[in-house]
């Protein structure tokens, strides 16, 4: 009887592209704290419409830029876990492109090159007034402690409040990273979803276009998030065990092609 990972790993062992299509997920290990985990997640003790949109900004600009360089501290302290770096060893043997929905940096920080971010990322503030994106960092130091209200540093151009260069909720995705993900996800073999609850569209819609363009689709997550089929597979379990396990266990049964 071939356990799940192994037919898994078989299918990817045979594939040519594949997607890796992540969420907060995979950076819980790393100490990130994830959305909606029911104990852990930033949710439970915020409320997103008070910090992830623009009006939360127009309301309060301090205490969303202050919120956000504490989770920019949190990131800083992160180190990539053995999910992404995992990801890197299995791009040394076949064509992975990630997208990602997480803002964090921890897919670069392990290697993986041309990370598609749907959702922006923490590295890069843009001016909330004309959108430009400032050639200099304007960070201070990174913040510890969460909660405090900093003011947003001014655009060097129109002396507009910068925000951070993340997607809150209401906005649209960034064009030109949306239509790559569509691409990549259209012409893959097999899609690995790896810790997404997959309750935020349109990003969420990245797997059901995968297997809707015949790829074969695998989640990995303690939680049983899909339901397996001959096309879609549940890997349960932590990404940080499951990732490796299934990368090694592809190294063992298939002479990946160079
Ligand atoms: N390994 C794998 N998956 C995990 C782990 C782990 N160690 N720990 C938790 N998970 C799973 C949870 O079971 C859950 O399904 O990760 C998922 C996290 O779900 P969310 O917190 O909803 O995060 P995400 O799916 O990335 O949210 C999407 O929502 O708030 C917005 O912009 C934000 O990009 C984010 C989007």
């Amino acid at each position: 009887m071939t356990s799940t990972i192994e037919a898994v790993a078989t299918l990817i062992g045979d594939a040519k592209r594949i997607v890796v299509f992540t969420g907060a997920g995979i950076s819980a290990e790393s100490g990130i704290p994830t959305f909606r985990d029911p104990l852990t997640g930033i949710w439970a003790r915020h409320d997103p419409e008070k910090l992830e949109t623009a009006s939360a900004f127009r309301a309060d600009a301090a205490l969303v830029w202050g919120w956000y360089l504490w989770r920019r501290a949190q990131v800083a302290r992160a180190e990539p876990n053995a999910a992404h770096l995992a990801i890197v060893q299995l791009a040394k043997t076949r064509e992975v492109t990630v997208v990602t929905q997480n803002i964090d940096d921890l897919h670069e920080r392990a290697g993986s090159t041309d990370v598609i971010h749907l959702h922006g990322s923490l590295a890069q503030p843009k001016c909330f007034a004309c959108h430009r994106i400032p050639a200099e960092q304007p960070f201070e130091n990174p913040i510890a402690s969460e909660g405090l209200r900093i003011e947003p540093p001014r655009c060097p151009r129109c002396k507009g409040k910068l925000r951070p260069g993340v997607v809150w909720f209401g906005e649209d995705l960034p064009a030109a990273a949306w239509k790559r993900a569509i691409l990549a996800t259209k012409g893959c073999d097999v899609l690995l979803s790896i810790g997404t609850s997959g309750v935020v569209f349109p990003a969420a819609e990245i797997p059901i276009i995968a297997q809707q363009s015949g790829a074969y689709v695998v989640h990995i997550n303690p939680a049983p998030v899909a339901h397996q089929s001959s096309r879609v597979f549940c890997l349960i379990g932590r990404a940080a065990e499951q990732v490796p396990a299934l990368v090694s266990l592809i190294g063992s049964t298939h002479l990946l092609p160079h």
